[in-house]
Parts: C-alpha cells; structure tokens; sequence
C-alpha cells in the first residue's frame, strides 16, 4: 500500500527559539499533556512574529503565560499553587503581564479573571492565533478574553517554534479536539470537536524537522486512529491515520515515528501493517483501557468491551511480535465494585502491560459522568485500588524489562542520564529508557546497546559494535572531506569563469 506523495522541498527554517533582549520577553510554563507542549510551541511561534521573544528567566519576563490543564483536578490545583508565585513577581514589577491559556482558560473562562486578580488574559485551545489582538489590548491596560472554540482551527501553516531544545524529538499535531464524549473526560469540552490537519502541512513539518537534524517525531491527537482527511477534489486523495503514517514514514527513513494516543474501538489492522512494514515507526502501542471490567467501560462509554480489547491486544502481538504496550488506568470510577477492579488485575496481568499511567478518578464538572452518575467511592477505597495497580504494575514492569536483559537494541540518544553525564540516557523502539556509559558516542546518535540490567522503570546497557560506530565516523570523516574537495573546485570553476 505504497502511496505516492509529493513533499515540497522547503528552504531551510531554523525550529529554534529567538532569544532577543530588544524585544518583549516571554515566559511560557507547560502543565498537562503532549498536545500542550506542542501548543505551548504554536503559541511562540505566533509571539514571535509578533515583536516578542522567548524567555526561560521569569524576572526578565514582560509576559508570562501558563498552558494549563484540566484532566483532573488537582492539575488545576498546581496551578491555582503557580498563580500565588507569580502575584509575588507582580507585585515586584506591576507592569508584567499574566495569561492563562489551554484547558483551564476554556473550562472557567471569564471567572479566572474575576477569582485572579492578577490574570490580565484568558485564551482557549482554538484562540492562539488572536493573541497578538489580546496582547495589544492588555499592554493598553485592559484585560482580554477569547474561549472561542472552532470547527477548522488546526494551525496547519504555523511552524512550531521547538522550546525545549534537545534537538533530537519533536512533537507533530496531526489533528485536534475529540468527538468521543468519554463520560469521566472534559476534553471534549476544553478541545472542542475533532479535526484533522492537511497532510502536506504534516509532511512539510516532518521535512523541516529533518533538515534541523531531528531524529524523532511523534504524531500527536486525541484519538490518532480516527484520523481523517477528506480531499474536496478526489475522493482518492483521502488520508486515514493508516495511510498517513505509511507517508511520514517514507519522508526519511533515519527518522524515527511515534504516535499517540489510540483508542482501542478504533485501532485498525492497516495502522498495525503500517508498523510492521517501516522499521522507521517505533514498535509501541499507548492503548488505554481505562478499565478491565466491561460494565464501567460502558459507564465510561468507551464502546469497546474488555473481550474487544483482549482481541486487539492478540492482533497486535500476531503482526507486530516485539510491540510493548503501555495503557492508562483509572482507579475507582463511578459504582466500581470490588470484582470490578480485580477484572482490571487480571486484565493487567493478561496483557502484561510493558507501563501504565494510573490514576484515580476525579469528577470533571459538566462532564456526562458528573451529570448522571454519583461519585460515589470513597477516597481511602480509590486510594487502596490505586496502589495495588502501581504495585502491579511495577512488577508487569521489572518483568518486562528482565525479558530484555542480553539482548541489544538500537537506542536513539537523547541525553543525559539524570545521575551521571558520563552516562547517556536514550529509548529503544519499544519506548524504554536505558542508561549507558558514553564511550565516543553524541546525543542525536543511535547506539547499538546491549542490556546488562534492569529496574522497573530503566534499563541498563552497554554500547556494543565501537567498531561499526568507527567505521561509520570514518565514512562520515571521508564523505565530509569529498563534500569539501568538490565545493572548491566548483568555487575555483566558477571563479575561473569569471575572471574570463
Ligand atoms: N479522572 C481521572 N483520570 C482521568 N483521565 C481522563 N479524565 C480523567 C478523570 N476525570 C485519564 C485517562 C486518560 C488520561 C489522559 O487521563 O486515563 O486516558
Ligand atoms: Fe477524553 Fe475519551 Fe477523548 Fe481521550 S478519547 S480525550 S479520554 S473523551
């Protein structure tokens, strides 16, 4: 299923942040998921055309804005915390602005600018492009709101300027919003509904991450698997998330491609040969379960019941035999009963999850659950539910990581260990840490590493093949000095025509 695709060869954009002391300075702090630290990347980029520059220094900041997240609630708490610290830098220099945008903006709108003072503007996930507007009328004094939601907004021709500069992996929205109405979920009501992006806008991004070097991407939406374009002009021309993978993919095969995050209903065969087909899409499933029992999932409306996801669990496994699969997990949800959680144990132990986010339900207002069902479990039950599926969980995981020891895998490096730089710290293609000594390598390299042991949260290797990595630096040394050779001779023929 090779689909032809054209990508426009672009001139060389830099995707590194402007530091610049003559303009205003920006400081951007990021809570949440994925898709806000991508967004948190839009929105510099939109502030950079428009006469601001990044800051990573609060007290030179004339702006500073908090991408803020809703998905339970003591994330909003962190950042009703955040808020006390900022009032302290506004009362050192009242002329600093203070914005909350993202989820939270969406959900509390104007009242975040009555409960805090100090908040000058307010803008949702669909509004970054009227920021420059917001902006103009807050430094006239004023304070400024847009919680707008679109029905197109996908900021397809934006270039997100890359924050964070490790240089190496770079997040791509393929797509926004979600029409799923998960019933303990307030994201479709912060993100509004779902749309997908053009895909030659995505493969325009993915090019220009390859020219600045990156070796990684991951695609990112709420629901990647109902990924969807429709070409007005040819039906032909349409691109589900199957297809689109298959063309980033193709784009260059030394990048890497990740994608998250699936849902079990919709996880199609096509996405899982895609996998199997480009050695280049990392062999790793995100697949939420939420839970193992089939009569919450439906209080979840899920649509999928835990026989549905066992199947897809076996379909992955039969085309893609070394995938690891990670889920999410919440504890406690609405009427959980006793034999409800051990059905998520147990589902947990027949999957074997590789890792899992795990958490306890927290009633989202407005939400479908928080209409029509009671919370109705009590603290300390969630709390024990919780810590026996962290503890599950850490064992699924330290077994997970045994089964690698004495095999090698080719780990991207990504930095540093967090205990020593003279070790590097890199993932393999099944998304696991490992930890190794340096030797000659640089991060942005891919190693080859053998694994020597393990906890249940990293791996632990050593390089192998030193040879192999001499014999391609060698290479390298060669071509670069070819490169260098030919260009003076061009030079020295052009300057030779010339002179006549
Ligand atoms: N309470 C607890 N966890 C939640 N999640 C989403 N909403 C809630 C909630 N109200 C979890 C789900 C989802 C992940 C991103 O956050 O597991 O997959
Ligand atoms: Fe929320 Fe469900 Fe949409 Fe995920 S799929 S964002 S859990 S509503």
């Amino acid at each position: 299923m090779i689909i032809k695709q054209k990508i426009k060869k672009t001139d060389y954009k830099s995707v590194k942040p402007i530091f610049d002391s003559s303009k205003k300075r920006v400081y951007i702090e990021t809570y949440g998921c994925q898709m806000n630290v991508n967004d948190s990347e839009l929105v510099l980029s939109i502030l950079q055309d428009n006469n601001y520059s990044l800051t990573r220094n609060i007290e030179e900041a004339d702006l500073i804005l908090i991408n803020t997240c809703s998905i339970r609630e003591n994330a909003e708490q962190r950042i009703w915390g955040r808020l006390d610290v900022f009032r302290l830098a506004k009362n050192k220099k009242p002329e600093l602005k203070i914005g909350i945008i993202g989820c939270m903006a969406e959900r509390l709108k104007e009242q975040l600018i009555e409960r805090e003072k100090i908040v000058d503007l307010v803008a949702g996930p669909d509004a970054y492009r009227s920021l420059p507007g917001l902006l103009r009328n807050v430094e006239a004094g004023q304070k400024d709101i847009n919680v707008l939601l679109s029905r197109e907004e996908t900021y397809a021709d934006i270039s997100p300027v890359r924050i964070d500069e490790n240089g190496v992996s770079a997040f791509v929205s393929i797509m926004r919003g979600c029409n799923n109405v998960c019933s303990y979920c307030v994201v479709p009501y912060t993100r509004g509904a779902e749309r997908s992006r053009n895909p030659e806008t995505v493969l325009n991004e993915v090019q220009t991450l390859v020219e600045n070097g990156y070796r990684e991407i991951t695609l990112l939406g709420q629901n990647v698997d109902s990924y969807f374009w429709k070409d007005e002009t040819n039906p032909e021309k349409d691109v589900n998330f199957a297809q689109l993978l298959e063309m980033v993919a193709l784009v260059n095969p030394a990048m890497r491609v990740r994608f998250a995050t699936s849902h079990p209903k919709d996880i199609n065969n096509g996405v899982l040969y895609a996998m199997a087909m480009y050695q280049n899409i990392c062999n790793c499933i995100h697949l939420p379960v939420q839970s193992g029992s089939t009569r919450i999932l439906e209080l979840m409306n899920r649509k999928y019941t835990r026989e549905h996801y066992l199947e897809r669990i076996a379909k992955i496994r039969e085309i893609i035999p070394d995938c690891s699969i990670t889920t999410d997990i919440i504890a406690g949800f609405c009427t959980e009963t006793d034999f409800d959680h051990e059905q998520t144990l147990s589902l947990m132990n027949e999957v074997g999850y590789d890792f899992a986010y795990m958490f306890k339900y927290s009633e989202r207002p407005n939400t479908k659950a928080s209409r029509q069902l009671k919370d109705d479990i009590a603290d300390e039950i969630k709390t024990k539910r919780l810590n026996e599926i962290i503890k599950l969980q850490n064992r699924l995981s330290l077994e997970s990581n045994r089964r690698d020891i004495g095999k090698i895998f080719d780990v991207l490096i990504d930095g540093f260990s967090k205990r020593s730089t003279e070790d590097f710290s890199g993932r393999t293609s099944q998304n696991k840490t490992v930890v190794f000594p340096k030797e000659n390598y640089n991060i942005g390299d891919l190693a080859n590493v053998r694994i020597t042991g393990c906890t249940s949260a990293t791996l632990i290797g050593e390089i192998v093949d030193e040879k192999h990595h001499e014999t391609i630096t060698e290479l390298k040394n060669i071509i670069d000095e070819t490169i260098h050779i030919v260009e003076n001779k061009i030079k020295n023929t052009i300057k030779d025509k010339i002179r006549k």
